[in-house]
C-alpha cells in the first residue's frame, strides 16, 4: 500500500465486505466458508484491495446469519476453526490485506452461555448483563411489555420469558437479547472479546450497531410520533460515546493502527460525525445516506456538500453503495451496466475510504430468491446470492448446491469471464484501484466540487502538484463540459480515446488530468 507518511493505514485503504456464507465454497456443502476465502485471496490481490471485512464467522444458532453469536471468541464449525482463521490471516498479511472482523456488540445470541446463564434465574449473577425489565401491569405482567419499542425486524423489542416472570429487551430478532452496557462486566467481558482477536492479529474492526450500544437505563418509551421508527431513545444516547472512549482504548493499547468502522445506522450527518474522534471514540463511521439516493445527480452533490461541509479535521469519510443489508446498488439503478460502471467510478474517487461489497466489482444485481429458498427473516437474501467464480453452471461451487440461486446473469457475470475481458466491470475496477494507488490526490486530496451542466457532479481532488477531475454525467444523453489539454485516466464507457474530447457519454463518468507537456 502506497501511505502518506504519518497517515494511518485506513485512510489510503479500500475495504472489501466478504458476506462468508456466500463468498466461496472451500467445503463443498453449499455453504461459503475461510478456507474458501483463503483459496480467492490471489483475486482480492489482483483486484487491488487493502483490507477484506468479514461479516461474522463465530459460532452461531444463524437467526440473523451469525449477527446472533454464542461465543465471541471461536470460529463456527460452517466455516472453519481457528487454525484456519489463523492461516488466512497470515496468508491475507503476505498479500498486504488487512483483515477486519464483524464485532456483534450490541447484542449475542439467546444461546450464548452468558444468556443461558441470565435466562436461568432472576438471582443469577449475569441476571443483569441483559435487560430484564417487568410489565408494564402489575396484576397482568405477561400483557403489556415494559416499553413501547419495536424491533428492528418487526413486533415488539420485548420476549415475555414465562419461568423468571419478566421481558427481556431484543431490538433485533427475540434470539438477540441485547446487552445491559451499563453493567461495568459486560464492558468488561467485551472488551476481552476484542483483544482475543486483536492478540491474534487483527486489523481491527467493522462494529455492528455501534451506535444503540449506550442505553438510558430507564429505557423510556419512545413518542408516540416515532415509535413505529426506531429512531429514538435507544438510538443515539449519550452515554454510547463513553462507551466508545473504552473501546478504542482497547484498540489503541496495540502496536499497528488498529482501526474500527461503526455501523451508525443514523440519518443525520450532524448526529453521525458525533462517533469520530482522532483519539477517542471511532477512527471511521459509515454513513449510510449514500445508499438512500437514487441515480440522481442533484442528491449526489447535495450529498457531497454535507459531507465536506461535517467532515472536517480527523473525521474521514467513509463511502458505500452496496453491502449484505441492502438491495445491491446495481439493481437499485435499474439494473443498467452504465449506471453502475459509472457508480464505480464514484465510489472509488470520492474523497474518503471507500467499502466494496463482494460482487459489485463484477456488476452484479440482486439474486430472484424464491419464496421456499427465502432464509433471512430481514428479507435481504437477494444481495446475498453467491459469487460466481466461473462460467459454467455451478459457477465454481462444486459440492451442495449452494445455500442460494446464484445472481442473474452468472454464465456473463462471473470472476473467469471477467477477468478474460479488458472491458468487464472487472477490469473497470481493477483500473480504478490502480489508478487510485498511484494518485496522492485521489487517495488524500482536497475535493473540491465545480458547477456543472444539469444532471452532471463535477469535482477536483487535488494534492500537492497531483491533480485530476472527475466527471459524472447521470443524464441519459451525452453532455458537453469542456476542460483544455487534458487526458482522460479512466472512462466508465472505455471508449479508449486517451484526449479528453469535452464532451462525456451518457450515464458516464471520466476522470481527467491536465496533459503533460507541449
Ligand atoms: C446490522 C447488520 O448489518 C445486520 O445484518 C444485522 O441483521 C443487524 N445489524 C443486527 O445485528
Amino acid at each position: 500500500m502506497v501511505q502518506e507518511p504519518g497517515a494511518p493505514w485506513w485512510r489510503d485503504a479500500v475495504v472489501y465486505q466478504i458476506y462468508p456464507r456466500s463468498f466461496a465454497d472451500g467445503t463443498g456443502d453449499g455453504v461459503g466458508d475461510l478456507s474458501g476465502i483463503r483459496a480467492h485471496l490471489d483475486y482480492l490481490a489482483d483486484l487491488g484491495v487493502d483490507a477484506i471485512w468479514l461479516s461474522p464467522i463465530y459460532p452461531s444458532p444463524m437467526a440473523d446469519n451469525g449477527y446472533d453469536v454464542s461465543d465471541y471468541c471461536d470460529i463456527d464449525p460452517v466455516f472453519g476453526d481457528l487454525a484456519t482463521f489463523d492461516a488466512l490471516l497470515a496468508e491475507a498479511h503476505a498479500r498486504d490485506i488487512k483483515v477486519l472482523l464483524d464485532w456483534v456488540p450490541n447484542h449475542t445470541s439467546d444461546q450464548h452461555p452468558w444468556f443461558v446463564a441470565s435466562r436461568s434465574s432472576r438471582g443469577n449473577p449475569k441476571r443483569d448483563w441483559y435487560y430484564w425489565r417487568d410489565g408494564r401491569d402489575a396484576d397482568n405482567p405477561d400483557t403489556a411489555p415494559p416499553n413501547n419499542w419495536r424491533a428492528a425486524f418487526g413486533g415488539i423489542a420485548w420476549t415475555w420469558d414465562e419461568p423468571t416472570q419478566q421481558w427481556y429487551l431484543h431490538n433485533f430478532l427475540p434470539q438477540q437479547p441485547d446487552l445491559n452496557w451499563n453493567h461495568q462486566e459486560v464492558v468488561e467481558a467485551m472488551h476481552a472479546t476484542l483483544r482475543f482477536w486483536l492478540d491474534r492479529g487483527v486489523d481491527g474492526f467493522r462494529m455492528d450497531v455501534i451506535h444503540m450500544i449506550g442505553k438510558d437505563p430507564e429505557l423510556p418509551d419512545a413518542p408516540p410520533a416515532e415509535a413505529n421508527t426506531n429512531r429514538v431513545v435507544f438510538n443515539d444516547y449519550p452515554g454510547t460515546h463513553a462507551l466508545l472512549r473504552g473501546i478504542r482504548k482497547v484498540l489503541d493499547s496495540y502496536p499497528g493502527d488498529r482501526t474500527a468502522v461503526g455501523e451508525v445506522n443514523l440519518r443525520d450527518t450532524d448526529r453521525i460525525v458525533t462517533y469520530y474522534g482522532r483519539d477517542d471514540e471511532l477512527p471511521l463511521v459509515f454513513n449510510f445516506n449514500s445508499v438512500r439516493i437514487g441515480w440522481d445527480a442533484a442528491e449526489w452533490s447535495a450529498l457531497v456538500d454535507e459531507v465536506e461541509r461535517y467532515y472536517v479535521g480527523d473525521r474521514w469519510p467513509v463511502w458505500v453503495l452496496s453491502n449484505h443489508d441492502i438491495v445491491r446498488h446495481r439493481t437499485r439503478y435499474g439494473g443498467s451496466e452504465a449506471r453502475a460502471r459509472a457508480a464505480a467510478v464514484l465510489l472509488l474517487t470520492l474523497r474518503g475510504t471507500p467499502f466494496l461489497y463482494a460482487g459489485e466489482e463484477l456488476g452484479l444485481c440482486n439474486a430472484e430468491v424464491p419464496p421456499e429458498q427465502a432464509h433471512d427473516p430481514g428479507g435481504r437474501d437477494g444481495c446475498r446470492a453467491p459469487i460466481p467464480w466461473t462460467a459454467d453452471a455451478a459457477h465454481g461451487w462444486t459440492g451442495a448446491t449452494p445455500w442460494l440461486p446464484f445472481p442473474p446473469d452468472a454464465d456473463r457475470l462471473n470472476a473467469t469471464t471477467e477477468t478474460g475481458d479488458d472491458k468487464s466491470m472487472l477490469a473497470l475496477y481493477r483500473a480504478l484501484l490502480r489508478v487510485r494507488r498511484a494518485s496522492p490526490a485521489l487517495r488524500r486530496g482536497e475535493l473540491t466540487r465545480v458547477d456543472a451542466p444539469a444532471g452532471v457532479l463535477r469535482y477536483t481532488r487535488t494534492h500537492n502538484d497531483d491533480s485530476c477531475t472527475v466527471i459524472v454525467n447521470f443524464n441519459h444523453f451525452d453532455v458537453d463540459v469542456p476542460l483544455d489539454n487534458c487526458t482522460v485516466v479512466i472512462d466508465s464507457n472505455h471508449t479508449g480515446n486517451p484526449v479528453y474530447d469535452g464532451r462525456v457519454g451518457a450515464e458516464t463518468a471520466v476522470v481527467v488530468r491536465p496533459s503533460v507537456g507541449p
